[in-house]
This record gives structure tokens, sequence and C-alpha cells, in this order.
């Protein structure tokens, strides 16, 4: 096989696992690589570490077909292929705002010094921007072959729930390149989606320099973190106002200008990267002496914060006033329906809050429970909305998967002490719910 129709992908974690099954999809011979051989063993087998609908089935397809596998050895890698691309994360620091590069780092050390032919090292990861410059300069110090060991950027907009269709089927490709050649080289990797053979309109390309690619994937993130703390500020607006921050979205949604996606009022943002990119972009702002340019996504962060306390406020009201000693079943712990990603999850800060409290909290979630018990182990969990909701004195709706739309408010009226719901996604009907005796209330609606 020529290494032109060889990938190989370093770091197999979410966004890592995902693009090395999808290239083999797309006909590549790859070889996905990871330090941690617990993960190589586990996608050899087949399995996935996490749970992202219609992965793993494509994943055990390509290990069948032979075109896909993985190992622990930047050796192996460096000789395998041409085009490397390097999907590790890039969580918070754990002693401040900024950005951990400490994993990005590594790979350039760990495959730099078998360079030995020319070949792109690809970054997917988000990053501050002017990492690639940095780690270019680093590259090509390590590598045999010095320069024509090369760096380009490839951000990765790929939302949890829909990993597989946003990376073969992308609103847009964005590729930050320092030479012409690298450009070729990711035009020939991404040539079925640029030029599909089967009728499809081809993705959009964006060709832009390294900084500039660095910095649409920050961008990006910002807006929409802009966009949810926009209208959750309407919504504390809306509260003191008697207004009704659905029907404002509703309307807002209207103008193609605004659009009505990512518009959606409740708890707020949470997960591996909004909150984390808006504050690392902050603070790489300030470092380049921009810090007034995107001051704004302060006020970004402290909106979507308070969203959480404002549902433990309408809960606490909705129980008499105080948690001690009332049972709370709060349904949802990922930070998003069809995930069992719990980052940063809205859900299980406003569970620990109310559980800190005093409350009793039972938690019940399809698909995070396991990861939720392990980071909160004095949260009680059930497998079930009937078995959360026992006897609680107020349900809270906090992650909004489709399970609890479907939920017949009359059959759970018999199970709980109260019939009390906090509505903290905007997602379910209130109508219904009343219609059934309930006593219905939501964030930012009369
Ligand atoms: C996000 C970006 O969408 C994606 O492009 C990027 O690559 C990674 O970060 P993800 O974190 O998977 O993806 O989740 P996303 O679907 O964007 O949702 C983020 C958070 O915003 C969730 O907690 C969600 O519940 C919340 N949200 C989303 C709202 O509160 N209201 C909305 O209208 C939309």
């Amino acid at each position: 096989i020529p290494p032109e129709r060889r990938i190989s992908v370093i770091g197999t974690g979410y966004l890592g696992a995902t693009h090395a099954v999808c290239m083999a999809a797309l006909g590549f011979e790859t070889l996905g690589m990871d330090v941690d051989t617990e993960k190589v063993t586990a996608l050899s087998a087949g399995r996935l570490p996490f749970y992202e609908p219609g992965l793993e089935a494509l994943l055990r397809e390509q290990l069948a077909s032979g075109r896909l596998r993985f190992t622990t050895s930047y050796e192996e890698v460096a000789g395998f292929a041409e085009v490397h691309f390097s999907c590790v994360g890039t969580p918070q620091r754990a002693d401040g705002p900024g950005a951990e590069l400490a994993y990005v780092d590594a790979v350039v050390e760990g495959i730099g010094p078998h360079l030995r032919r020319p070949c792109l090292l690809v970054g997917k990861s988000t990053v501050p921007v002017g990492t690639a410059e940095r780690l270019a300069s680093r590259l090509a110090e390590l590598a045999p072959v010095g320069r024509d060991a090369e760096v380009a950027w490839n951000p990765e907009f790929l939302r949890e729930g829909f990993a597989v269709r946003d990376t073969l089927r992308p609103d847009r490709l964005v590729l930050g390149v320092a030479s012409d050649r690298a450009e070729r080289l990711l035009r020939e990797v991404y040539a079925p989606l640029l030029d599909p053979r089967d009728g499809s309109e081809p993705v959009p390309l964006v060709v832009a320099d390294l900084a500039t690619a660095e910095l649409v994937k920050v961008a990006a993130n910002s807006f929409l973190a802009t966009k949810i703390s926009f209208i959750n500020a309407m919504a504390e607006v809306c509260e003191v106002a008697g207004a009704d921050v659905a029907r404002l979205a509703e309307a807002l949604s209207y103008d193609p200008r605004i659009g009505g996606r990512f518009l959606r009022s409740g708890v707020g943002f949470g997960g591996g990267c909004l909150p984390k990119d808006i504050r690392a972009f902050m603070a790489r702002a300030e470092e380049l002496g921009v810090g007034p340019a995107v001051r704004f996504l302060r006020e970004v962060d402290e909106v979507n914060l308070r969203r959480r306390t404002a549902v433990a406020d309408l809960a606490r009201e909705l129980v008499g006033g105080a948690f001690r000693g009332r049972r709370i079943a709060v349904l949802g712990a990922a930070f998003k329906p069809d995930s069992d990603d719990i980052r940063d999850s809205p859900a299980l800060a406003v569970a620990d809050r109310v559980q800190r409290e005093g409350a009793e909290v039972t938690v019940y979630d399809p698909k995070a429970t396991d990861n939720a018990r392990k980071a909160f182990p004095a949260l009680a969990f059930a497998d079930s909305v009937g078995k959360a909701a026992y006897r609680a004195d107020a349900v809270l709706h906090l992650t909004e998967w489709a399970e609890f739309r479907d939920i017949d408010p009359g059959e759970l009226s018999g199970t709980v002490a109260r019939q009390r719901i906090v509505d903290g996604r905007n997602a379910l009907d209130a109508a219904r719910w009343r219609a059934a005796g309930w006593t219905f209330r939501a964030l930012g609606r009369p």
C-alpha cells in the first residue's frame, strides 16, 4: 500500500477514535496510536471506551475490513504514513484558566525523533493561537528529516452524539497550512469530501494560515457559547418581567440573521469544549495583550454559571424554602443528551449543590451513570426514572434525553411524594404536565 493511502491518528480519545474510524471508512489504511495500552486493547477488540451512537459498529466494520488497527508505538506510526493526525486533548490546566498543552507537546517529542522522511503532522486539537508555529519549530529540531517534517492545523468541529456524521459530512473543512505541499497532501486526504463521487455537494473548504486555522475553532465555540448565554441572559430578564423566554426565542428565530439553533435557554452549556475553550481564549488574549477584545466572554461564562444557581433556587422555592430532608430526583447527568460525557455537566453541578444543601438526591441518566458515580460518589443513582422519582418532593429535568420527553406525567404521579417538576432545559410539554396535576416550573417562563 503506497504511503499516500495510509494515515496515522495519534491519540485515540473521543476525537482521535472517531477520526481513525472515519478515515478507515473513507478507504485509508489507518493506524491509530495511543500511549494508553488499555485504550489500544479495547479499540483493537472492537470496544469503544465511551458512548457515541453508531461509532462502535463502524469501528468493528473497519477492523474487520483490515484497514484499521491500533498500536502504542511512536516508531511504528512514524514509519507507517506520510500524514499523521494529532488528536490529543487540551483540557483546562489544573492551575488556571489556560489550556494544558502537555499532551500536544508530548506528541511532537514522541514522534519527532523517528521522522526520517518528509511528512506532515496535522493538529486537530483546540489550541491557543500560536501553538502550531511553536510546534513546527520544535518538530524541525527533533526530526532527522528537519524542516521536511511539517506541521499543519485542521480544527475539528464535531459534536458529541453526531461524531460520525460531523466527521464524514462536516459543515466545512478548515486547513491551516504553511506550504503548498501541506495543502496538496491535505486536499488528497479529504478528496472524498471535497470531490464526492456519490453526487453529494462538496464540503466547503477554507484554506488559511496556521494562526487563522487555530483561531477558527475558538472563535466558533466562543460564538456558540455567547449565543446560548445571550438567550439565558434574556431568561433572567424574563423572570423578573414576567415574560416567556421560549416564546421570545421562537420569535427571534424566524429572523434568518439570528436563526433558531443554539438559542434554547435552560441550565446552560457544559461539556469538554465550550466552557474550557472560552476560558483558555480569554487567557491567551490576555497574554497577547488583547484581553479587552474578548472580555465579554467573562460575562458569557458568568451568565452560564448563574443558570445553575437559578435552577437550584427555583427548586428550593418549590419544596418550601429549604432542601434539608427533601427528596429530589434529578433526570440527567450527561452534559447533553446522547452522550455519556459528564465533563462540566450542569445537571451534576446542580445535583451536587442541592445535595450539599441537605437534600437526598437520586440521579437517573440513560448512559452517564457509571461516569457520574465515579465523579460524585456522594450522590445516589437509580436505573430508571421511576426509581429516581420514588417518593420525591420535586423532580428536576436537567438533560433533555428523548426518554424524558416521553415520560407519562400521569403515570409518574403515583410514584412521587409531591407532583412538582422543574424543567431546566425547556424541553418538556408544560401543558401536558399541568393537565396531569403537576406544578410545573421552568427557567425564564412564568
Ligand atoms: C461543541 C461544539 O458544538 C462543537 O462544534 C465543538 O467541536 C465541540 O464543542 P459539544 O461540546 O459536543 O460540541 O456540544 P454542543 O452540542 O455544542 O452543546 C454544548 C452545550 O450547550 C451542551 O451542554 C448543551 O446542552 C448546551 N446547549 C446547546 C444549550 O444550552 N442550548 C442550546 O441551544 C444548545
